[in-house]
């Protein structure tokens, strides 16, 4: 698993557009003012079009609107793109990702090989700016190629370098900063990108595992892997269970980043369930190729300790992925089974489709071994969650306000925006069992909620949040920087949680 377009290369420099050579400019205009002196010196070289463009309302400036224009010699570019950035007073990093990811697809479509973006006069912090554009490009130029044979003229069209040009040299060292950081958490969402995108044959828990272990070895992290027998001395009957209908080992795969000292740790949880038929209770067969993405939220903790690791953050972290394929094999467990779980509660099993929270009852009580100061868990764990909440939200649910709070903000800044649920106890009801401690499923009502509530008899008295990112974590729709496919959801927002907490911490 590898990142195909890795050899993209970002510059920064100062200059002016009018001197720079490239196969394609791109400047940003915002909606309701003039444009900016770049664009106005642009404009006179070309006898006023962009100006007439705007004016006719051939080009409206709106978040994500961009237009191709032909200098034809008239300045250096060969071509020109205006990326539209919305009104000035509702501008945001999000916007600028926008902006930078529709513009570098535009532009790699059109034939160019290196291109450049003008990025002062946005009016954002220029450090952030510089991370939002290289973001935006990288992970809009994302594609998975891996398994085609025969579009070597694509593989060969694709962007080589990106300038961000400026003409205010005081800004380039924070915006080389901000490029540096952009870059690196670029790479760790590309490399969780590829992983959802691997057929499930490729991303057993035995290769995911290994992958673990490679990127550990990268990074100076440790990776343990415990197999199904050191599973069942720790009784992690949840994990098992699941385990039990599919001939691909289970793997509990356990990485830590040590750079905290003596600060207790950060539990990340990811669901990895490498494919999801559903077990005897089986799934519809249209759109069950989609249940690869089942190891989303693993890829999402494995992306957020890569970039913990490259940005050097003061943290102690444990990343903890259960991982196991979903399958109807004749040793499979099946509905009416109880599986007693790590913690030493059970479950009795209604629905054996209702497999996530099964395995991460035991990540989460391995969790609690390390006294962490929070735990989070990130999960493809509920249909329902894509009813409550369609594909523009992550859902949030949990036991501490502060950590609520802090999520919600990394969700703000990084466009991963998340919105809360309940967890009122009268939910709790649903998943009262006959025979044992609680079900693993709560009827249709409510699902989203119920599956967390079974989650949340597993943290203790640790501040915990789930995410579920289910129907974020796959997008059919192409979005500006995010192309058809898997998204790579949550690493961005963990990345940004985790920095705040080493900043807020100090
Ligand atoms: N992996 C699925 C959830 C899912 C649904 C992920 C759609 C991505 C897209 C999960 O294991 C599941 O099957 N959940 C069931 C729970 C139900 C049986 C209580 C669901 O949502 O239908
Ligand atoms: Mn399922
Ligand atoms: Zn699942």
């Amino acid at each position: 698993m590898h990142y195909e377009g890795g050899t993209m290369k970002i510059n920064i420099v100062a200059g002016k557009l009018e001197k720079q050579k490239t196969d394609g400019a791109v400047i940003p205009i915002f909606d309701d003012e003039k444009p900016g002196p770049a664009a106005v010196r642009v404009d006179k070289a070309l006898g006023g079009l962009i100006a007439r463009l705007i004016k006719r309302g051939d080009f409206k400036p709106k978040p994500g609107a961009v237009h191709l224009i032909y200098p034809e010699g008239r300045i250096l570019a060969e071509r020109l793109v205006l990326a539209g950035l919305g009104k000035r007073s509702d501008v945001t990093l999000n916007r600028v990702r926008q902006a930078a990811g529709k513009a570098a697809q535009y532009l790699r479509t059109a034939g160019a090989r290196d291109i450049t973006i003008i990025s002062d006069g946005i009016g954002l912090d220029a450090e952030e700016t510089g991370q939002a554009l290289a973001e935006g490009s990288v992970l809009g130029l994302y594609r998975f190629l891996k398994y085609k044979t025969n579009d070597e003229n694509d593989r060969k069209k694709n962007i080589q370098t990106i300038t961000l040009l400026t003409e205010l040299a005081s800004e380039i060292k924070a915006m080389q900063k901000g490029v540096k950081t952009g870059e690196v958490i670029s790479e760790s969402t590309v490399m969780a990108r590829d992983m959802v995108s691997h057929p499930p044959a490729d991303k057993t828990p035995t290769i995911i595992a290994a992958k673990a272990k490679e990127l550990a070895r990268q990074f100076g992290l440790t990776a343990r892997v415990l197999d199904s027998k050191q599973m069942e001395k720790l009784g992690m009957g949840g994990l098992l269970g699941v385990a039990s209908g599919s001939a691909q080992p289970p793997k509990f795969i356990i990485i830590e980043y040590r750079k905290g000292g003596s600060r207790p740790f950060i539990s990340l949880v990811g669901k990895t369930i490498t494919f999801d038929s559903g077990g005897i209770s089986i799934k519809p067969a249209e759109n069950m190729d989609k249940m690869k993405d089942d190891m989303s939220g693993g890829a999402a903790v494995l992306g957020a300790i890569r970039n913990a690791a490259a940005l050097k953050l003061p943290l102690n972290i444990v990343g903890l992925l259960p991982a196991t394929e979903n399958m109807p094999g004749g040793r499979a467990y099946k509905p009416g089974d109880v599986l007693r779980t790590m913690s030493g509660q059970t479950i009795e099993i209604l629905n054996t489709d209702a497999e996530g929270r099964l395995i991460l009852s035991d990540a989460l009580a391995y969790a609690c071994k390390y006294k962490p100061a929070v735990i989070v868990d990130i999960a493809t764990l509920t249909g329902a969650c894509g009813i409550a909440l369609g594909q523009e939200a992550i859902g949030m649910l949990g036991t501490d306000e502060k950590l609520k709070q802090k999520i919600r903000a990394a969700g703000e800044k990084t466009g991963e925006r998340v919105w809360e649920l309940p967890l009122w106890e009268e939910y709790y009801e649903q998943i009262k069992s006959d025979i044992a401690d609680m079900k693993n499923t709560g009827g249709r009502l409510g699902g989203v909620i119920t599956a967390a509530a079974l989650l949340s008899k597993f943290v203790q008295k640790y501040p915990w949040v789930h995410l579920d990112i289910a129907p974020t974590a796959w997008t059919e729709k192409e979005r500006p920087y995010t192309p058809k496919g898997a998204t790579g959801i949550g690493v961005r927002l963990l990345t940004q949680f985790l920095r705040d907490y080493a900043a807020s911490a100090k």
